[in-house]
């Protein structure tokens, strides 16, 4: 292998393709090239004297990634057009880790983009080495939400994902001494091919403030939630394509931006340090991801973090709602949220904020309409992972949902006295504020009693949460509970990380197994085959 290898055949032919072109050059070898070497030159402006392996690594990617945006569009002006029903994940965790082989693969070009890459003397295996890890994610629940959206893309399932662009993913490990050293995770360091920014999807979060009261000559309550502090909140989108089926979803990740507006007075006393400090600690929102998922931090970071993103979603989902509906009683029939554990539980109480407070409506059709749309995956039952949020920092970060919080709760108990007279010990059990001091507000009691939808992650955990903990919520509404059970997608744990393996499977089976695991094995069954013969 020589030094530099030039580009193989046309690559002299150095111009791009007329703009537009590139996307539809199809998949050969030849036209991967091609695309390769415009990336590499036009959006890095390197060659292959220079191009380090991290350029070619972000040509590579940026290759691959434009490869999807055709298919993104027409999939996302598919689901417009057809105003179909979809599925919103919101998870404070994607564990999506590197995306480059898993893109390679899911537009079926493996072999083409080897060689294509090998006439530039560069190995696959190497450039994907190189990628950065998105760790954005603790273990489980973060891998399941990959998991859960890479198998909606391959099923065709109109899904989008919400979570957080946390600057500094889980930490990376080092062993020194025996002992395991912490160090931080920056992998956004270098910049990541697969996110686009959206600046024109930003939204405006508001914190802290206080409620305005008022009754119109009719008697009827309106509230306004005022004297806020806001923060931006600033999408990127990373396309998630299907297995070989055109389909491209959308995992939206948000980014805290601050403002400049409320700190002109700073600018104006001369104060400049000051205002710019001002817009850094919002930023610093969005900085860090816990590491942990099974202990609650229990801290106002992490509640602004948990609202940020809920409230940011939210807004995000009911803009595009708005775009082919008008009538909030079919938001149902349009939207299902899926809260991946009860950190987004606060968008349960956005929702009903929105409905009542911006949109007017009664409070039983509010709750008609959120108790519809809402489903709660519960992932533990150790008490110091259920999430409770301190009343006064509520009270003081999100005083408006803290009094939505106390009327659902209030209603909520009416109906369970109503249910179970004489019982007292029942509704403390049950209610969604924990008594002490300070009082806390139980993040699975909301989620629960919000969702028309409750499940666990395996048979046994299902049942625990039926047996034990959950057992009064589960009298109350035994058809809401059910099983989920976590897996894991076979084209990332089986097809990327086991190629020898998947290629002997292949072999004896063929090649339908990535997209339909279960209908494969029940064919290679011996006990299927025999009841087959037999
Ligand atoms: P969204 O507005 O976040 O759902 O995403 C924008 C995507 O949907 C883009 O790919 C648009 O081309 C597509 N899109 C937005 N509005 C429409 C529409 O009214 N008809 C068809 N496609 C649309």
């Amino acid at each position: 292998m020589t030094k530099h290898p030039n580009p193989p055949d046309k690559s002299s032919a150095a111009g791009p393709l007329p703009a537009g072109m590139r996307v539809h050059a199809g998949l050969d070898v030849e036209a991967l090239q091609q695309a390769f070497h415009e990336r590499r030159t036009f959006s890095l402006a390197k060659d292959e004297y220079t191009a380090t392996i991290h350029d070619n690594l972000m040509s590579a990617a940026y290759t691959i990634r434009d490869l999807m945006i055709d298919r993104w569009i027409k999939t996302q002006q598919r689901y417009h057009k057809t105003n179909t029903k979809r599925v919103y994940y919101l998870s404070m965790e994607f564990l999506i880790g590197r995306l480059m082989m898993h893109g390679v693969l899911n537009l079926g070009i493996g072999k083409e983009f080897r060689r294509a890459l090998e006439g530039y003397g560069l190995a696959l295996e190497e450039l994907v080495e190189a990628e950065a890890d998105a760790g954005l994610g603790n273990g489980g629940l973060g891998r399941l939400a990959a998991c859960l959206m890479d198998s909606m893309s391959t099923l065709g399932v109109p899904a989008t994902g919400y979570g957080i662009m946390f600057d500094y993913g889980i930490f990376q490990q080092k062993i020194v001494n025996g002992y395991q050293v912490e160090a931080p995770d920056s992998w956004l360091r270098l910049g990541t091919p697969w996110a686009i920014d959206r600046p024109e999807y930003t939204i405006r979060v508001r914190f802290y403030g206080h409620t305005q009261h008022h009754y119109d000559s009719s008697g009827h309550l309106t509230v306004e939630w005022v004297d806020t502090e806001d923060i931006l909140a600033m999408p990127y989108d990373i396309p998630l394509p299907g297995y070989k089926n055109d389909v491209v979803n959308t995992l939206r990740l948000w980014s805290a931006k601050g403002t400049l507006d409320f700190d002109l007075s700073y600018f104006n006393h001369g104060d400049y340090i000051r205002a710019y400090e001002r817009k850094i600690a919002s930023e610093n929102i969005t900085k860090v991801l816990y590491p942990n998922d099974n202990v609650s931090a229990g801290v106002e970071l992490r509640l602004k973090q948990e609202y940020l993103f809920s409230a940011a979603s939210l807004a995000d989902i009911i803009r595009r709602f708005r775009v082919h509906n008008s009538d909030f009683n079919d938001f149902p029939k349009k939207v299902a949220i899926q809260l991946n554990d009860t950190h987004p539980g606060l968008a349960i109480v956005e929702l009903m904020r929105i409905l009542l407070d911006e949109e007017g409506l009664e409070w039983a059709q509010a709750w008609e309409i959120t108790v519809n749309t809402f489903a709660y995956t519960n992932h533990t039952l150790m008490p110091e992972a259920l999430e409770s949020w301190s009343v006064p920092l509520l009270q003081r970060l999100l005083p408006r949902h803290l009094e939505i919080i106390y009327e659902i709760n209030a209603r909520f108990l009416r109906e369970v006295s109503n249910r179970f007279l004489g019982d007292p010990d029942r509704l403390r059990r049950m209610s969604m504020v924990q008594e002490g001091d300070p009082k806390k507000i139980r993040m699975s009691a909301l989620c629960i009693v919000a969702s028309h939808s409750v499940n666990g992650v395996s048979a046994l955990h299902s049942e625990l949460i039926e047996q034990t903990l959950f057992r009064d919520f589960f009298e109350m509404y035994p058809e809401r509970f059910n099983c989920k059970t976590n897996g894991v997608t076979p084209r990332r744990w089986l097809l990327e990380s086991n190629p020898r393996l998947s290629d002997l499977i292949t072999e004896k089976i063929g090649n339908v197994w990535p997209a339909e695991l279960s209908a494969r094995t029940r064919a290679i069954s011996p006990l299927s085959s025999a009841r087959r013969t037999g």
